[in-house]
Order: structure tokens, then sequence, then C-alpha cells
């Protein structure tokens, strides 16, 4: 299949009418799959009612069947379509935080989506992303779009054009390009289908600034104890992995470098991701500034293209500096560890 690239400028008026905007809604239309930019990470979209639409999208991906994908809409008048409920705390989020980095798990309404986006489930997972190309292509196809990020399973999300491309290049309709990404890392997924609302994966909305709208929030199992089931059944598999091994370092920078000399005395060629803060500490084969430490979220923004360059750079093996696990350093300590197998070395 040959893929298309829609180049598109984010910033001109009147995206909906946008003739690369327009042919992609029809693409979507047609049940065929289209990368879109959103403000976390690049999703794979298709409509979200089509068996076919959707079989394509985890085709593409490579993605096991039983990991339900997130519904996007532009307007929250389309969720009575397939929401049977919308409690009190969801109704307050989406008015705090839509459009934007957060995934509402709701009650499902039947007969309306693909089984197949949903696998099965009696919850749904719905978000309304903050970029507009995203909500002009949505608006324009005029159909709730299922979309997982467009990565091949296991890799690092995609945060441009280039990244989808390099993962799923003749495997889908198209792209449509409307440069990086600003968040970087996936939206925080809530589930409100419990009393107290739980979060089953850390994003780009904090758990500071949910508890902040509407109390308190709890984390599931998983994110406390690893040895714990995750409800979000896609936070059980390895993910975000880059090629070669990486480890991440809880220790001062003269440890880590420590570590790199080892392994670059045993013939190896080693990657560092660090902080612009440390960056010329180490001396190994590859030094990555992942952005600031003292803005963590410069490091989300960074992440996934970091992970990225180490496979560019052919690194036969990473160690990571680690990061405090508030705020969005929640989301990144959570991406890295996956990225990592769960692999950390102690000072
Ligand atoms: O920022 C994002 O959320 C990006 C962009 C493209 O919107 N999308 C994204 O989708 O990260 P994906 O498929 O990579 O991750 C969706 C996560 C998975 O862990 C999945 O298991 C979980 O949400 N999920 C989806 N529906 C669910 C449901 N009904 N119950 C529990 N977890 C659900
Ligand atoms: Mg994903």
């Amino acid at each position: 299949m040959n893929t298309k690239v829609w180049k598109v400028d984010k910033y001109v008026d009147n995206l909906e009418n946008n003739p690369q905007v327009v042919d992609a809604a029809h693409f979507l239309q047609e049940n065929e799959v289209v990368a879109l930019p959103t403000e976390t990470v690049y999703g794979l979209g298709g409509n979200a009612k089509s068996d076919v639409a959707v079989e394509k999208i985890f085709a593409a991906k490579g993605r096991p069947s039983d990991n339900p994908l997130i519904i996007h809409i532009a307007d929250k008048h389309q969720l009575s379509a397939f929401v049977a409920e919308v409690p009190k705390n969801a109704e307050r989020l989406m008015e705090r935080f839509w459009p934007g980095p957060l995934t509402i798990i709701f009650k499902k309404r039947d007969g309306v989506l693909s089984e197949k986006a949903t696998a099965g489930l009696e919850s749904v997972a719905v978000r309304m992303p903050d970029h507009p190309v995203a909500l002009a292509l949505l608006k324009k196809c005029q159909l709730p779009i299922a979309a997982p990020s467009a990565n091949s399973s296991g890799k690092p999300s995609p945060t441009n054009a280039q990244h989808v491309l390099d993962d799923l290049n003749g495997k889908i309709a198209g792209v449509l390009d409307g440069g990086s990404t600003g968040v970087g890392v996936e939206s925080t997924v809530l589930d409100c289908t419990e009393e107290i609302p739980v979060i089953l994966r850390p994003g780009g909305v904090t758990k500071e600034q949910l508890e902040n709208v509407i109390g308190e929030v709890h984390l599931d199992a998983a994110l406390i104890d690893e040895a714990s089931k995750p409800k979000a059944p896609g936070m059980k598999y390895q993910h975000y992995a880059p090629n070669a091994p990486l480890y991440l370092v809880n220790g001062s920078t003269s440890f880590l470098q420590g570590l790199i000399e080892e392994k670059q005395n045993a013939g190896l060629r080693v990657g560092v991701l660090a902080t612009e803060e440390s960056v010329e500490d180490y001396q190994a084969d590859v030094s990555v500034a992942c952005g600031r430490r003292d803005e963590l979220e410069s490091v989300a923004t960074k992440l996934y293209e970091t992970l990225r360059a180490f496979n560019q750079e052919k690194v036969d093996v990473i160690f990571s500096e680690t990061f405090s696990n508030t705020g969005v350093g929640h989301a990144i300590m959570n991406r890295l560890q996956k990225a990592a197998g769960n692999k950390m070395i102690n000072e």
C-alpha cells in the first residue's frame, strides 16, 4: 500500500476545509486507517463503528486483540451515542481538561461501536484531543475515531510523522503531518466507572491536577505494586522499548559513569539518557540530553524521540537517569520502567 503524507500547517484558519484534512477524512469514512497528530503522541485513527477499520488498526500495529482502543471525539454531544452514563465527577473533569490529555472510562452503551474497538469490554475509553488538526479531522469525518498510538506494538510512541512512517509506512492509508506533538507522553487514563475514580495509566494530566477538581483519586494497584494485574489491558505489555537493553540507574553521576566505563571496557557501544543539567558529566558513546530536569514537561516532550534516537545510533546498551515520581514525572517513570522491562540498578 502506498502511504500518503499530507502536510498540514496547524496554525492556519478553517482547517476543517483544508484539502489535506478533507482527503484524510474521506479515507476514514471509507474505513481506511490514517495517522493523525494529537497533543500527546500521533494516533492511528479508524472508524470506531466499523469492524473492518478497527481490524486494520490492530493489523497495522501488530497489536494484541485483547487491548481496547481509546475513542476520540471532537464534541461532548457525541458521547451519549455510545456511553451509558456520565457521572458527575467525569462531567467536571471534562469541563476542566477537555480538550486535553485525559482519557475517561465510562460504562458503554452497546450496539454502536465495533466490539473489536472495546475488546468486548462493558466499558469504553474516550478522549477529546487538544490539537487543531485532530479536532478538524474529527469534525470533518463526523465519526467517533478509535486511535491507539501510531507505533508498531511494543515500540516507543511516535511524536512526529517520520516516527509513524518508520514503523507503519506501506501499512496504512496515510499520515497527516502536523509537526511534532507537544506533551510527548500519552493521556492519563482515568476509570470513572468506580465510585472513587482510578488512574489506570499516568499521563499528561497529573494526579494532583485531577484531585484539585474532584477530590480523592486512586491509583490502580498495578501502578503501586508490580505484581498486581493492571486494569487497563495495555498496561501489562512491555512497551516503548528501544532495541538495546535499557537500565534505569538510581545513583550519582559518578556511579552511572562507572557503569558506562565497565560496558565500554567490555567492548560495547554505550548510550546514556541524561538531562541538560547533567549530560556533560558523562563520557558515553552517545549521550542525549532529554530535556531539563528542573522542567519535567520538557523531559516528557523528548522522551520517545530520545528512545528512538538510540536505535538510529545502534548502541548496545543504554543507561538512563531516573526522575521523581511527582507530577508528570509519574508518567515519565512509568514509561521508562516499561521501556526498561523494570531493569533498575541502585547505587
Ligand atoms: O494520548 C493518548 O492516549 C494516545 C493518543 C493517540 O490519543 N493514545 C493512546 O492509545 O495512548 P493506546 O491504545 O496506545 O493506549 C490506550 C490504553 C491502553 O493501555 C488500553 O488498554 C487502555 O488505554 N484502555 C482502553 N480502553 C480501556 C477500557 N475500556 N478499560 C481499561 N483500559 C482501557
Ligand atoms: Mg500505545
